[in-house]
This record gives structure tokens, C-alpha cells and sequence, in this order.
């Protein structure tokens, strides 16, 4: 076993670390999902919800899953056996979450390609919705962005923990950062703008049920990649030292910031009128297009949105892989080919969903929406709950508080207060929220 992590690979240091979990986090879940989930849900009532799920829910959380990866230095499945035996199961049921999140998530990705090529090259047209429906329910040209974009993760995995994932996460959110700030600044600029702004952040509390609390959690627990490994694998590649709970907090920081920057920017193109999912691919084009350079910014729009992905599909990509590398004993080269390949099968059915294929519906919903709201709505809550159980009350006492506090960067003063957080609140109110929400949810179909 000292063999198996002596050859282990770690990020380089503590900056490298805060980006490729911060990389995880911030993705398609701010900006495509985060607006239009707000502007469903009314609002700023929605928003002060969702920032408290963050705060109360997700960030012990957080903390809890790099503290199992960290300990653990394995997989997401060996990490929860190791820790307590024949829990190796909850790490599995992450893996298999994540996996079916990837079969809508890639295919998403592949159209921030598309559509930021067609930005650049003037070619959406003026029938913004028109595009969106024939480029997204054609049968090949948007899985041939979707494979493309796959095997842009794949070679990056092939990388290696250091020479991929991180050298990646070094270029791409920065990259990131100036593109958010430049959208921000462009867009708050606009007189029209900054009266929509007002609109979005006036709590509306009418919109609020269940629901809504099942949608903030869920999306809390979405944006922090809570339960799906993606972040345990990252906390196991944490170098020895690394204070737990101050990555988390950065990591929490940067993801709210970039995710209200992102409805700010969205908002003050004054797109209410466009419906949930659409919103960033019909709506921006068109607000854009109506300004100077419009394409131009159109194409940095698109391309913060391929980033932002592609930095959060690496890590689902790489939880699984380690997992069969280190579990299955497979090469990297297999077990990233493996994956890969699962998740453009995967993608194919989600893809052709929207199309050829939406006839097949499970209580009204495609695959796609299918893939999404079983793991946003059933399978995050579920592991959300577990995890916090896990952490808890069924490691080890001593251990779980050496590690959070010997190392981890929790004093001695703060430590009781997370673990109250994660044996009690945790626990009781995501089960609450999920309960009441789903119950909501169903007599709602
Ligand atoms: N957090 C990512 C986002 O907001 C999604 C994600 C989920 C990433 C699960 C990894 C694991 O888009």
C-alpha cells in the first residue's frame, strides 16, 4: 500500500489545487442552468434560498469530500471502504450519478463549440430559436461536436493528473476569469440592462414551493459537484498540508461569484421571455447581435460557456478513470478509453433524444431532461444525505477529526460546529427539503 501511494500523483501546489477544484465547480451549472433555474423559480427569493443551501449545506459538504478523498489518497470507491468497510458502495452510486450527468452534460458542451464557431463566422442567422431547433434535433452535427468535445477531455486525462488535469486548469480559468469580466463589464454598461438587472434580483415569494427549495438544493449541490467523486478524487490528489476547509471556502467563493456574475449578465441582456434551458443559446445571440461587435462578443460567450465545461467534465471524466485504473487495475490509457467511450454511447442517446428519438418519454420527460432531473432532483439529495451520514457518524471519530483539524486547516473552535452541521443539519434538512420537494415534484407531472 505505501508502494501504491508513493507512485500517486498529487497537484503541484495549494494555488493549482484551489483552480482544478474551483474548475469542477464552476461550469455549466452557472451559467447555462443557474439563470434559467433562477428566473423560473422568481428570482431573488430564489437566490437568497440558494445562497443559504451553499453556505449550510454545501459547504460541509465540500469540506467532507475532500476530507475522504484526502484521507484516503484513493478512488472514490476505495476511499469510502477504506474508511469504513463495506461502504465502497456510496462511492459507487456517485460514480454511476456521474457518469449519467456526463450523457447530457457532453452533449451540451459539443453545442458551446458549435455555436461559438457559428458565432464567429456570422452564421446563426436571425431565427435564433429556428437554429437552436434544427442544429440541436439534427442527428450527426451535434454529436459530431459532442465526440469532439469527449475526446478533448480524453487527451487531457491521458495527460495525467499533473500534466493534464492541472497544466489544463492552469490555462483555462484564468482564460475564464478575463472572459466573465469583460461579459460583466459589457453587459452592466447597457442602460436596458441594469433595469432587468433590478427585476431578477427582486425576491418574487409567490413562485415559492417545495419545489423551490428542492430546486435550490439541488442546484447548490450541482454547482459544488457534491456525492458524484468528482471532488473526492480531487480532495485524494490534494498534496499532504493542504488546508481542507480554505480550498473549500475559495472554491465556494469563486463558484457564487461566478454564478451570480453570470445571471448578472444574462438578466441585463433583458431576456426574460425565453424559456429554461434555451435561454443562453437563443436568447444571447440575439441580444448580441444587436450590438457593435456583436458576434464577437457572441463568440467569447459561447467560448467562457466550452471552458467552463470543459473544466468540469475533466473531473467527472477523471473519477471514474481512476477509479477503473486504480480498482479495475486497468492502464490510464484503457480506463480513460473506457470511459470515454460509455460516455459517447451515452451522449448518442441523449443527443438523438431531442430528435429523432424524443417520442420515447418516461412521465413526459425525454432522456435528456430525464438524465437531468433524475440526478439534479433524486440522486444528488440522496448522496448528499449519505455522505453527510458517512461523515458524520460512521468515521472513525478521531480520525475524521485529525484530518480536518491535524491538517485540514479547521481549529480546534470551528471543528464542532462543522461536525454539528454535518451529523444533524445536513441529514435532517436535505431530507426535509427532499421529501416535501419531491412530493411537489410528482403531483406536478
Ligand atoms: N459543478 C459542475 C457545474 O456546475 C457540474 C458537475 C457535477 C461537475 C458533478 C462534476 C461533478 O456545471
Amino acid at each position: 500500500m505505501a508502494e501504491q501511494s508513493a507512485k500517486r500523483s498529487s497537484f503541484g501546489g495549494k494555488l493549482t489545487a484551489i483552480l482544478a477544484a474551483a474548475g469542477s465547480a464552476i461550469g455549466l451549472g452557472n451559467i447555462w442552468r443557474f439563470p434559467y433555474i433562477t428566473s423560473e423559480n422568481g428570482g431573488g427569493a430564489f437566490i437568497l434560498i440558494y445562497l443559504g443551501c451553499i453556505l449550510l449545506l454545501g459547504l460541509p459538504l465540500l469540506v467532507a469530500e475532500f476530507a475522504v478523498g484526502h484521507n484516503s489518497k484513493s478512488n472514490p470507491v476505495d476511499a469510502f471502504s477504506k474508511i469504513r468497510k463495506g461502504w465502497g458502495w456510496l462511492g459507487a452510486a456517485g460514480l454511476i450519478s456521474v457518469t449519467l450527468i456526463m450523457g447530457y452534460y457532453f452533449v451540451i458542451s459539443g453545442w458551446t463549440v458549435n455555436y461559438a464557431v457559428a458565432s464567429a463566422t456570422n452564421s446563426i442567422g436571425s431565427d435564433y430559436g429556428g437554429f437552436f431547433n434544427n442544429f440541436t434535433t439534427a442527428v450527426w452535427s451535434p454529436l459530431l461536436f459532442t465526440y469532439a468535445f469527449i475526446l478533448a477531455n480524453h487527451f487531457i486525462i491521458m495527460g495525467g493528473v499533473q500534466g493534464g488535469i492541472e497544466k489544463a486548469s492552469k490555462y483555462m480559468m484564468p482564460l475564464l476569469f478575463a472572459i466573465l469580466i469583460a461579459l460583466a463589464i459589457y453587459s452592466v454598461w447597457m442602460p436596458a440592462g441594469r433595469e432587468a438587472l433590478g427585476n431578477i434580483f427582486t425576491p418574487d415569494f409567490s413562485k415559492v414551493s417545495g419545489k423551490t427549495f428542492l430546486d435550490a438544493m439541488g442546484q447548490a449541490f450541482f454547482t459544488l459537484s457534491i456525492g458524484m467523486g468528482a471532488m473526492l478524487i480531487y480532495g485524494s490528489y490534494f498534496k499532504k498540508g493542504t488546508k481542507l476547509a480554505g480550498t473549500a471556502i475559495s472554491v465556494v467563493s469563486l463558484d457564487t461569484i461566478v454564478a451570480l456574475t453570470a445571471a448578472v449578465i444574462i438578466f441585463s441582456a433583458g431576456v426574460e421571455d425565453a424559456n429554461g434551458p434555451q435561454l443562453a443559446f437563443v436568447a444571447m445571440p440575439k441580444v448580441f447581435s444587436a450590438m457593435p461587435a456583436g458576434n464577437i462578443w457572441a463568440m467569447l460567450f459561447f467560448l467562457l460557456l466550452g471552458l467552463a465545461a470543459l473544466s468540469s467534465t475533466i473531473s467527472m471524466h477523471e473519477a471514474v478513470t481512476s477509479y477503473f485504473v486504480e480498482k479495475r487495475g486497468m492502464s490510464r490509457k484503457r480506463g480513460a478509453w473506457l470511459v470515454t467511450i460509455v460516455a459517447m454511447t451515452l451522449a448518442t442517446v441523449a443527443s438523438l433524444s431531442l430528435g429523432v428519438w424524443s417520442g420515447a418519454t418516461v412521465a413526459g420527460m425525454n432522456i435528456f431532461t430525464l438524465l437531468d432531473n433524475f440526478t439534479a432532483i433524486i440522486m444528488l439529495p440522496l448522496l448528499g444525505i449519505m455522505t453527510a451520514l458517512f461523515v458524520g457518524w460512521l468515521w472513525k471519530r478521531e480520525s475524521m477529526k485529525a484530518e480536518l483539524t491535524a491538517e485540514g486547516g479547521v481549529d480546534k473552535a470551528t471543528y464542532p460546529f462543522i461536525r454539528f452541521l454535518l451529523r444533524w443539519v445536513c441529514p435532517i434538512l436535505v431530507s426535509v427539503v427532499f421529501i416535501f420537494g419531491l412530493v411537489d415534484f410528482i403531483s406536478n407531472l
